[in-house]
C-alpha cells in the first residue's frame, strides 16, 4: 500500500517571513490523515527558518533543487549534504522549468527560461543519484510541452525521460523514489490534464519501471500528478489508481487551498 505524497512547490515565491507564515497557517490548517505524506519545499533562503517551525509536526521539508557535487568550486550551487544538513528529506528534480531541451523549438513555453537553467535527463540521473546516496528521496519531474504532445510523441517521450533519469539506480533505491508527471501546458495555465488521462501517463510511467526493474519495484514508486491540481480538481485525480499524490504550485502558497487539497485524499 503506497501513502499519498502531496507537495507544495513553492518556486519563486514567498519571502522568509511569508513562508513562516505560511507553515504556521498550515500547521493549524491541516487535515489529519493516517494515509498521507505532506511535504513543503520552500526556496532556499526560507529552507532553515521554516524547519525550525515545522519541528514537533509532520510536515515534511523538501528542496527544489540540489547539485550532483558534494562541494568545491561551484558557484550558486547546493550539494545533498547541504540540505540533508538543514532538515530537507525529499528534493525536486529535472522541474519543467530547469529543464531545457537545446534544439527543439517550443513556441509555448518561453525560451530563455528553458536555456538559462538548461537541465537535461543526464543532469537529472546526476542528481537523483547524488540525492540517493546522500539518503535524499528525489521526487523526478518528467512530462511533455503541448508542441510534444501535438505531434503525438509524448508517451515516447516520457519513457525516454524516465529511463534516462533511473541509469545507474539500484532496484533497491528506484523504490524509494518519487515520480511526478508534469505537463509542461498544464502548468501554471489553470488547464488540469483530464484525469483518465493523466491517470494513464501515470500508469505508463510506472510500467515503464516495470519493465526495467519488475513489479515488486514498480508498485513502492510513487507517482504524483502536478499541473494546477487545485481544491475543486483534486478529489476527482487523487482518486485515480495510479496517482499517489500531487506536486502543487500555485494552491501550494495558500494555507487553505493546500489543505484542502490534503482533505480531498480519501
Ligand atoms: P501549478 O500547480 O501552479 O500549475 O504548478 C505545478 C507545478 O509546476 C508543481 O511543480
Amino acid at each position: 500500500m503506497r501513502r499519498y505524497l502531496i507537495a507544495g512547490n513553492w518556486k519563486m515565491n514567498k519571502l522568509t517571513s511569508e513562508a513562516v507564515a505560511l507553515v504556521n497557517e498550515l500547521k493549524r490548517s491541516l487535515p489529519a490523515k493516517k494515509n498521507v505524506d505532506v511535504l513543503v519545499c520552500p526556496t532556499y533562503t526560507s529552507l532553515y527558518p521554516v524547519k525550525s517551525v515545522l519541528e514537533g509536526s509532520n510536515i515534511l521539508l523538501g528542496a527544489q533543487d540540489v547539485f550532483w557535487k558534494e562541494s568545491g568550486a561551484y558557484t550558486s550551487q547546493i550539494s545533498p549534504s547541504m540540505l540533508k544538513d538543514v532538515g530537507v528529506t525529499y528534493v525536486i528534480i529535472g522541474h519543467s522549468e530547469t529543464r531545457g531541451r537545446f534544439g527543439v523549438p517550443e513556441p509555448d513555453f518561453d525560451e530563455t527560461i528553458l536555456k538559462h537553467f538548461g537541465e537535461s535527463d543526464e543532469t537529472v540521473n546526476r542528481k537523483a543519484k547524488a540525492a540517493l546516496s546522500a539518503g535524499l528521496i528525489p521526487i523526478i519531474c518528467v512530462g511533455e510541452t503541448l508542441s510534444e504532445r501535438k505531434e503525438g510523441i509524448s508517451d515516447g517521450l516520457i519513457a525516454e525521460q524516465v529511463k534516462k533519469a533511473l541509469d545507474g539506480i539500484s532496484g533497491e533505491d528506484v523504490a524509494k523514489l518519487v515520480f511526478a508527471y508534469e505537463p509542461v501546458w498544464a502548468i501554471g495555465t489553470g488547464e488540469t490534464c483530464e484525469s483518465d488521462e493523466a491517470d494513464r501517463v501515470c500508469h505508463l510511467i510506472r510500467t515503464t519501471i516495470e519493465g526495467l526493474f519488475g513489479s515488486a519495484v514498480c508498485e513502492q514508486v510513487r507517482i504524483q500528478y502536478g499541473g494546477s491540481m487545485k481544491p475543486s480538481n483534486a478529489k476527482d485525480l487523487l482518486a485515480k489508481t495510479n496517482i499517489d499524490g500531487g506536486l502543487i504550485g500555485g494552491a501550494s502558497l495558500k494555507a487553505g487551498d493546500f489543505s484542502a487539497i490534503v482533505d480531498a485524499v480519501e
